[in-house]
């Protein structure tokens, strides 16, 4: 069973895609962190994220998941990054680095390849980011979009930077959020939109548990589950 959870930032897809995965026994995928491995080797190689840039650094690279206790570890060769990925810096590339064509065909074989792995090993996975279900798994049995205000998303991710010590005013992470809006949704290459056979989930007036309650249930009503 593979299930797709896309939408912006801030949506509320990786609490809820992780959560659901918990509930359902699954595993899950986040696969914008994997985008920012790849944005921490670019900085750590110090190439600037244009196509050579990338036919430089990407033939060094490898990027893996591994699991411990559920929890999703993000590898860069053998050293795990998953503190490191979530530095500003890495924040401020990874947008950019996410346009690159090799870098999107790299991501897409390194996701197929562990979704399948892990499905096949788990029973299911859940995998969340901006094309999981128009680009990675377009067969995917369960396809959810994520949406919420503008605010109530800017309100979130401030609070995630409060929790996190940053002290970032709410205009400032609106900004950051619509200028990330725009350059996802605005992109050649897989850029962020809803699959046609996506359900769409408005979160901005619902609370965690009903959001993975919607999940858990629609993944429990398809005829494969428990097959
Ligand atoms: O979900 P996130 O903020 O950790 O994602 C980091 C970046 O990676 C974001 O700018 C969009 C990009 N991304 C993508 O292009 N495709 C995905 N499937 C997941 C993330």
């Amino acid at each position: 069973m593979i299930v797709t959870i896309d939408g912006p930032a801030g949506s509320g897809k990786s609490t809820t895609a992780q959560r659901a995965a918990a509930q359902l026994g699954y595993v899950y995928l986040d696969t914008g962190a994997m985008y920012r491995a790849v944005g921490l080797g670019f900085l750590r190689a110090d190439v600037p994220a244009t196509p050579e840039g990338a036919d430089r650094v990407l033939p060094t690279l490898d990027v893996d998941v591994s699991y411990r206790a559920d929890a999703m570890q993000v590898l860069l060769g053998d050293e795990r990054v998953t503190t490191q990925i979530r530095s500003a810096e890495v924040g401020a590339v990874v947008s950019d680095i996410s346009t690159l064509a090799s870098v999107r065909d790299y991501m897409v074989e390194e996701q197929r390849r562990i979704g399948h792995e892990q499905a096949e090993e788990h029973g299911g996975v859940v995998l969340d980011g901006r094309d999981t279900g128009t680009v990675v798994f377009p067969e995917a049995a369960v396809k959810v979009y994520m949406v919420a205000d503008l605010d109530e998303r800017a309100r979130r991710r401030q609070q995630e930077y409060e929790a996190a010590g940053e002290d970032v005013s709410f205009e400032e992470v609106r900004a950051e959020i619509q200028e990330r809006d725009h350059q996802d949704q605005n992109r050649n290459i897989a850029p962020l939109h809803r699959a046609e056979d996506a359900l769409v989930l408005d979160t901005t007036d619902r609370t965690i548990a009903e959001q993975v309650a919607f999940v858990v249930d629609r993944v429990k009503a398809h005829p494969a589950w428990g097959t």
